[in-house]
């Protein structure tokens, strides 16, 4: 039993030019994605809708209830079945979490804690968005998230990738959290003598780069998993052999109307990729909506998950 990262001294090389990539793209206006650089100026412009919308709420006596659909978190079990998962990885249960913006909601990381300790899983990863904003200081979440990382023990180790609320200065804290940071990298997951593969990259829907495409076309053979914190590159994964791509992003659209359709979705995909599960390409795709809240801390007809997915062997 085993969960590593083989890293050469070429790998090694390629998180420092990583680092100072993302480093100077955090420092930007812009947010830099596969189709060209947009403006990072509309989400100043949402949080101070978003500011109105939470009075107009508050006015209408609904902000309360918003504020506790967001804590009631659900536990989703989606079973993924694949002809090409070895053996011994028939079962494997993954905990994924994602967008814990944990410094939006108050005390949340007990909420999660409490949710997620009658769980059994094998391996947890966490797809993203660690800090409710986008930039600044994070020390705030520094001691939640290291509260939430100590109480999920699983044998194969917590690994994590970044969102676009993150900062590359969040490895850092690796060893202190406790958490494995993947950047454009491979994980591998051995049991039995068989393996698996886990690629994380680097965001893509603010810090997209060549860096992330060249992780996930990596010659590999094998049972692979894509962990993406947006659904944007699941056209690479795809095409390059990957079973499975987990993400998160769109909070499942955090507001939505009574039938469950998101109002925003914050991607160019429109609904399509929103949330659960989905297929391109003949890879099986899944987009958590998230544990936690941004923006405003409310949802409707969207609640926050905890997902335990079991790998079948089919
Ligand atoms: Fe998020």
């Amino acid at each position: 039993m085993k969960a590593s990262i083989y890293r050469t001294e070429k790998d090694k090389e390629r998180r420092i030019i990583w680092a100072a990539m993302r480093a100077s793209l955090e420092a930007s206006r812009f947010k830099y994605k596969r189709n060209g650089k947009k403006s990072k100026s509309h989400w100043t412009t949402f949080e101070h809708l978003l500011d109105f919308f939470g009075f107009a709420l508050k006015l209408i006596g609904f902000y309360e209830k918003g504020v506790k659909n967001a804590s009631d978190m659900k536990i989703e079990e989606p079973v993924f079945y694949f002809s090409n998962l070895p053996d011994a990885f028939d079962g494997f249960r993954i905990l994924n979490m994602s967008d814990f913006h944990i410094d939006s909601l108050s005390n949340h990381e007990d909420n999660i804690i409490r949710k997620v300790a009658p769980l059994e899983y094998d391996v947890a990863f966490f797809t993203g968005d660690y800090r409710k904003n986008i930039s600044g200081s994070f020390k705030n979440i520094l001691g939640p998230m290291k509260k939430i990382a100590a109480s999920i023990n699983p044998p194969y180790g917590k690994w994590a990738i970044l969102g676009n609320h993150d900062s590359y200065l969040m490895a850092e804290y690796e060893e202190d959290l406790g958490i494995n940071l993947i950047v454009n990298e491979t994980l591998e997951l051995e049991k039995e003598g068989q393996k698996i593969y886990v690629t994380g990259t680097d965001d893509p829907y603010y810090y997209y780069s060549e860096q992330a495409v060249f992780a996930l076309e990596k010659p590999l053979e094998g049972f692979k998993i894509a962990m993406v914190h947006t659904s944007e590159l699941r056209d690479i994964a795809a095409q390059n052999g990957y079973n499975l791509y987990l993400c998160g992003h769109t909070h499942g659209g955090q507001i939505c109307l009574p039938n469950g359709k998101a109002i925003l979705t914050h991607q160019y995909e429109g609904n399509k990729f929103v949330s659960g599960i989905w297929n391109d390409n003949g890879m099986i795709g899944y987009t958590n909506r998230g544990c936690g809240v941004s923006g405003i801390p409310v949802r409707f007809n969207c609640p926050p998950e905890i997902t335990l997915i079991t790998l079948k062997k089919k």
